[in-house]
C-alpha cells in the first residue's frame, strides 16, 4: 500500500496515529538538526517534519538530498503542531517522519509549482502535465468534472440517453472547415471529423431515440480565440415531438440546475429577446445584460435634419450613456476615439456630449449643436447629471456592432463585468439565412437543417433575408453557451433548402442523400440544441478563457506545443495512403 492517507486528510484527531503517506515535495526548509517539508497531491498539502534528535540518521541524511517535485512515500506519527496554520486543512498537525522512501527523482521543473507561477503561457503549454499540478488549474478541471457530472445526472434523470456517434464520418456543415482523415482502405478518399454530431443526432430522432444527449468532441478548422479551440466539446442533445418552446423550457431548466448546483446562483425565467431586438438594443446576438448602456438612437430635435452632415448622411445616429463618467479628460476621450479607430472596430470617428454635473452640456460638435439641443440628446439618452454620451453614425449594421464593441469595452473598463453575477438570456427568431460577401450567396445562418418560421418558406423566393427561423442561442454573460433550432423533418422541404442554399442536386444527394433518404421512412418532427461544455463551464467558472479548462488545449496557431503536433509524418505512412504531400 503507497499510502493510508492522502495530503489533505489529517486533522488533529489523528495525532498518534502511524500513517503512510505519498506525494510530491513542494518545498522544504533545511534548519540542519530541522527539516521542515510539504508533501503534495491532488488533495492538499502536509508538513513533514525531520528532527536529528527523533528522526533516524539515514532517514534525515536522504531527507537533505531531496528537491522540488521528487515523489516520496513516507511513514511516521502524527504529532500536534506547535505553530498552528489555521490556511491549510491540515495546519493542526505535522508527520514526524520515520521512514522515507524516492519514489522517483525529479528534474527542477521549468517553471514554480504555486498558484502565482513565474512560468509563461508558452512554457505552462510545453509542461503542461506540470501546469496541471498547479492549484488554479488542476482546480479548473475538477470544476469541469462536476459540471459535466451534473449535466450527465439531470438529463439523465429527464429522461435523455448517452448515445455516442461516430467521428470518422462525411462533412456535416456548421460553418468552418473540417479536419479530414485520409483513408487507407479506400484510397483517394478521406473522412471528415465532425463539426458536430448534428445529421446523426437527427438520425437517432428517427430511429425512435426520442431523446438523445451526448457529451462530445467536435472538431472545426476555424481561426482560434480565447473562446474557441478547434478540438470542443458540446453538450449535443436532440428531442422528438417538440416544439420551440418545449426545447427551451427543458435546457433552461438544465441551465438554471447548473447555475444552481455548481455555483449557487439562483434565478427565476430567463429572458427572451429576438435577434432583431438584441441587435436594435446591444448591436450584438449575444449580448451581455449583466449591466444597460442599451443603444438610444438619436432623431433630430424637431425638423427632418439634424444640420450636421455626419448625422444626416447616416442611416443610423446611435448613442450610448455612460453613467458616471462625465469627467472623463481629453485625454482619456482621445484614447476611447483613438480605440474605435483601430482597424479591429474600424469606426471612423465617436462624438462626445458630456452632460456635466453642474447641469451644463458640453460637446466635440458644439459648433452644431447649442446647449439646448444637447439636452434633446440627454433626454433621448435618459443621462442625468454626471454622465457622458457617446454617439456613433453611419451604416445601420456597421453602427451597431463598433458601438457594441465600445460597449463592451467601457463595461469592461468600468469594472461592469462581474465575474460572479451571470445574466442568461434567449435570444430568438434568428434570422434562416446570412449573406455573405464572400461568395455572394445567402448561407443558412445556423445550419442548413433548420427550419423556417411557418409560412415563410415562400418568402425565400422573395425576400430571403427576412425568413426567419425557428432557432435560439442561449447567451450567458454576453456568450454563446449554446445554439439550436427545431429541423425540417421532410425530404421536399430539405430537398429545397438545398437547392437554395446554392447545392446541386446530385451535390446534395451525394453529401447528405442518406438524410433525405432516412425522413422518408417516418421521421418525426424534432429540434435540439448544443452547449458549448468549454464556455459553459468558464464562465460558470467567472473566466471567457476556455483553454484554461481544457486538460491539453491548443496554442493560437492550433499546435499542442507539449507533443509537437501538428507534424509531418514519414514517407512510408504517406505512401501507404498514397498521398503526395508538396511543400
Ligand atoms: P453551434 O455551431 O452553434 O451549433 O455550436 C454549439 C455551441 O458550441 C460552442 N462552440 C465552440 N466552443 C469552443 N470552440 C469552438 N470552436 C466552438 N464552436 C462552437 C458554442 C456554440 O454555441 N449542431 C448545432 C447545434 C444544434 O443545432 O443542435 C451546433 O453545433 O458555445
Amino acid at each position: 500500500m503507497y499510502r493510508t492517507h492522502n495530503n489533505g486528510a489529517l486533522r488533529a484527531e489523528h495525532i498518534n496515529e502511524t500513517v503512510t503517506l505519498a506525494g510530491w515535495v513542494q518545498k522544504s526548509r533545511d534548519k540542519g538538526f530541522m527539516i521542515w517539508l510539504d508533501l503534495r497531491d491532488r488533495y492538499g498539502i502536509t508538513q513533514l517534519i525531520f528532527d536529528e534528535e527523533r528522526t533516524p540518521k539515514d532517514v534525515m541524511d536522504l531527507a537533505k538530498t531531496l528537491g522540488r517535485e521528487f515523489v516520496i512515500q513516507v511513514t511516521g506519527k502524527v504529532i500536534e503542531r506547535e505553530s498552528k496554520n489555521a490556511k491549510m486543512a491540515t495546519g493542526d498537525v505535522e508527520l514526524l517522519v520515520e521512514k522515507l522512501e524516492v519514489l522517483n527523482e525529479a528534474k527542477t521543473p521549468p517553471f514554480t509549482i504555486e498558484d502565482t507561477t513565474d512560468g509563461g503561457e508558452d512554457l505552462r503549454m510545453k509542461y503542461r502535465y506540470l501546469d496541471i499540478r498547479r492549484n488554479p488549474v488542476k482546480e479548473k478541471l475538477i470544476f469541469r468534472h462536476k459540471v459535466s457530472i451534473a449535466v450527465r445526472n439531470y438529463l439523465s434523470e429527464q429522461g435523455f440517453i448517452e448515445v455516442e456517434t461516430p467521428y470518422l464520418i462525411k462533412s456535416t456543415p456548421e460553418g468552418a472547415r473540417d479536419f479530414v482523415v485520409p483513408s487507407r482502405m479506400n484510397e483517394g478518399q478521406f473522412y471528415a471529423l465532425p463539426q458536430s454530431p448534428q445529421t446523426f443526432k437527427q438520425l437517432l430522432m428517427v430511429g425512435g431515440m426520442d431523446k438523445y444527449f451526448q457529451i462530445v468532441k467536435c472538431f472545426r478548422d476555424e481561426d482560434l480565440r480565447a473562446d474557441r479551440q478547434p478540438e470542443f466539446t458540446q453538450i449535443d442533445c436532440e428531442m422528438a415531438f417538440v416544439e420551440q418552446e418545449d426545447i427551451l423550457n427543458i435546457f433552461e431548466g438544465l441551465t438554471k440546475h447548473l447555475l444552481k448546483e455548481v455555483v449557487g446562483f439562483e434565478i427565476e425565467n430567463f429572458p427572451r429577446m429576438t435577434y432583431d431586438e438584441a441587435m436594435a438594443k446591444y448591436g450584438n446576438d449575444k449580448p451581455d445584460i449583466r449591466f444597460g448602456m442599451e443603444f438610444c438612437p438619436l432623431t433630430p430635435k424637431g425638423g427632418t435634419d439634424f444640420g450636421f452632415g455626419v448625422f444626416d448622411n447616416a442611416e443610423l445616429v446611435n448613442a450610448i450613456n455612460v453613467e458616471g463618467c462625465a469627467d472623463y479628460s481629453r485625454k482619456q476621450i482621445d484614447e476611447l476615439i483613438n480605440w474605435v479607430k483601430r482597424p479591429q472596430i474600424g469606426a471612423t470617428g465617436l462624438i462626445w456630449v458630456k452632460y456635466n454635473s453642474d447641469g451644463s452640456l458640453s460637446s466635440s460638435v458644439n459648433k452644431f449643436f447649442d446647449e439646448e439641443y444637447l439636452k434633446h440628446f440627454a433626454e433621448a439618452t435618459q443621462s442625468k447629471p454626471g454622465d457622458l454620451i457617446l454617439i456613433m453614425a453611419g451604416e445601420t449594421y456597421k453602427t451597431r456592432t463598433q458601438l457594441s464593441a465600445l460597449r463592451m469595452e467601457l463595461a469592461t473598463r468600468l469594472g461592469l463585468r462581474k465575474s460572479d453575477e451571470f445574466a442568461p438570456l434567449w435570444v430568438v427568431d434568428f434570422p434562416l439565412l446570412e449573406w455573405d460577401e464572400e461568395t455572394e450567396r445567402y448561407h443558412a445562418m445556423h445550419h442548413p437543417f433548420t427550419s423556417p418560421k411557418p409560412g415563410q418558406m415562400e418568402l425565400l423566393n422573395t425576400n430571403p433575408g427576412d425568413v426567419k427561423a425557428n432557432a435560439y442561442d442561449l447567451v450567458l454573460n454576453g456568450n454563446e453557451i449554446g445554439g439550436g433550432s427545431i429541423r425540417i423533418h421532410d425530404k421536399e422541404t430539405q430537398s429545397k433548402m438545398f437547392d437554395y442554399l446554392g447545392f446541386s442536386k446530385e451535390e446534395a444527394q451525394a453529401q447528405f442523400g442518406f438524410l433525405m433518404d432516412a425522413f422518408q421512412y417516418g421521421a418525426p418532427p424534432h429540434g435540439g440544441l448544443a452547449f458549448g461544455l468549454d464556455r459553459l463551464v468558464a464562465i460558470l467558472g467567472g473566466q471567457e478563457t476556455i483553454r484554461d479548462f481544457i486538460a491539453f488545449p491548443k496554442n493560437n496557431a492550433g499546435r499542442d506545443v507539449m507533443i509537437d503536433a501538428p507534424a509531418t509524418i514519414d514517407a512510408a505512412q504517406l505512401e501507404e495512403l498514397n498521398l503526395k504531400v508538396t511543400i
